[in-house]
């Protein structure tokens, strides 16, 4: 049973006015930021956040507040937002862009008080067109309000905000090629090391990239506290995180939950949240953390929600805080094909294994979908993905090896390990048979 708490980053969605600067004002908005400009030191601020041990919720799950400490000591230092949000069946940063953008930026102008930035940089996904025009409106809100831009809130802190709309390239949400990009170059992820754009990032200077949702909960935790936060879940796990959950369940959606206490099975079948397969039928497998996790089997519904398990027990991640419920009625070699085919579009270029492997795996792929698969191409594709992630196997295991210069390369095999794995069956059926069995 799911349990109930108040939600945190998705309180004032569904309120009226949600997005403008007078329904935030309603529910309390810009009292955390005024709060920490004028009764906070930097320090104070970031004790809280690292108190509540807010992990990252763009997909590393690295702690903020550890992250905050790293910052080189340097002038200038930035702050960067990311909000590019492009992975397939990831759609929580683009309701929060959208529903409730002065919280984001709240959480924003409190960061960058804390770490002490010159500047901050929200990055927001190009096809994100209302997104970037309610952000572009709140921003101007927050300045007229005195909570943005010179001396906020008559405190000594001053801040410049620009909102960055993309161009539309899923690599560009990788943090080192978010930042060329913003930089106006080429979207291509940096070659480490440095290993953090703590130590050198926008224009070269140490700079802090977050994702949209860890900003989201920055004010909650500077109006209540960490500890309230590390109150939640479990020492491991803190707060809330919000789910995408969509496939084959009665009701897709974003769902915020309680972290470590609550499972997969309570988001897939709470009627609170995804309520159950579609058409009374059974669940077949479930992707736990967007494209590029290793799927799971119902076997695994009652596992928490709490990164260290997923990985450790799993040997998958909850990332992007995607889950895809696939039914009896998926075709497990097409919906592996589909995965791998936007990871080869997407892929950057700049390492072999990730073009050349992910082009190789959509062709194999395809073929064996369309029934004209070969007996030797399952050890194939095994085999492209061992160069591409050397040692990759079923059952998985957390971290996958890399032998590319950005996560994007480990990301291409697990589809297709996972679907191997688990459906082998299915993939001998369709080479069998020189036919797709689902039609
Ligand atoms: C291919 C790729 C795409 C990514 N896309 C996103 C994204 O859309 N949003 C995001 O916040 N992080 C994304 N990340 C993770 C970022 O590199 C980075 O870890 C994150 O923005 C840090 O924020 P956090 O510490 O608050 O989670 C992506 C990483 C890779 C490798
Ligand atoms: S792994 Fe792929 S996307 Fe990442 S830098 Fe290499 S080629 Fe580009």
């Amino acid at each position: 049973m799911a349990t109930t708490v108040a939600p945190i980053v998705t309180a004032h969605i569904g309120t009226p006015d949600s997005h403008t600067l007078r329904g935030y004002l309603a529910s309390g908005g810009y009292e955390a930021l005024r709060k920490a400009v004028t009764t906070m030191t930097r320090e104070e601020v970031q004790t809280e956040v690292d108190t509540a041990n807010l992990l990252g919720r763009g997909g590393a799950g690295f702690p903020a507040g550890r992250k905050w400490s790293m910052l080189r000591k340097a002038d200038p230092t930035y702050l960067v937002v990311n909000g590019d949000e492009s992975e397939p069946a990831t759609f929580k940063d683009h309701m929060l862009l959208e529903e409730d953008p002065h919280q984001i930026i709240e959480g924003t102008i409190i960061t960058a008080y804390a770490i002490g930035a010159a500047q901050a940089f929200i990055y927001v996904r190009g096809e994100f067109a209302l997104g970037i025009e309610r952000m572009t409106q709140a921003l101007n809100e927050a300045y007229g309000h005195g909570a943005a831009g010179n001396r906020i809130f008559g405190s000594d802190f001053s801040l410049d905000v620009v909102i960055h709309p993309g161009a539309g390239a899923y690599i560009c949400g990788d943090e080192t090629a978010l930042l060329e990009s913003l930089e106006g170059k080429r979207g291509f992820p940096r070659i480490k090391p440095p290993y953090f754009p703590a130590v050198m990032g926008l224009y070269g200077a140490p700079t802090i990239v977050n994702n949209v949702e860890t900003m989201s909960n920055i004010p909650w935790i500077v109006v209540n506290g960490g500890a309230a936060f590390a109150a939640l879940g479990e020492p491991q796990a803190t707060g809330t995180r919000l789910f995408a959950v969509s496939g084959h369940v009665k009701k897709p959606g974003n769902y915020e939950v309680e972290l470590a206490k609550n499972t997969f099975r309570d988001l897939i079948y709470d009627p609170r949240f995804g309520a159950g397969i579609r058409n009374g039928a059974e669940l077949k497998a479930f992707i736990p953390g967007g494209a590029s996790s290793f799927w799971f089997g119902p076997d695994r519904l009652d596992m928490a929600l709490d990164e260290t398990k997923v990985k450790g027990e799993g040997g998958s991640m909850m990332g992007s805080g995607s889950i895809i419920a696939m039914d009896s009625s998926t075709c497990m070699v097409r919906a592996a094909w589909r995965l791998v085919r936007f990871f080869s579009r997407e892929s950057c270029g700049q390492c072999t294994p990730c073009r050349e492997g992910s082009s190789w795996l959509d062709k194999i792929m395809y073929r064996i979908e369309a029934g004209d698969g070969r007996p030797d191409d399952l050890d194939l594709l095994m085999d492209v993905c061992d160069n591409i992630s050397p040692g990759v196997q079923w059952p998985s295991r957390w971290p996958p090896n890399m032998t590319t210069i950005c996560p994007l390369g480990p990301s291409i095999p697990p589809p297709i390990v996972s679907a191997l794995g688990m459906f082998r069956d299915e993939f001998l059926t369709h080479i069998k048979d020189g036919a797709c069995p689902y039609g």
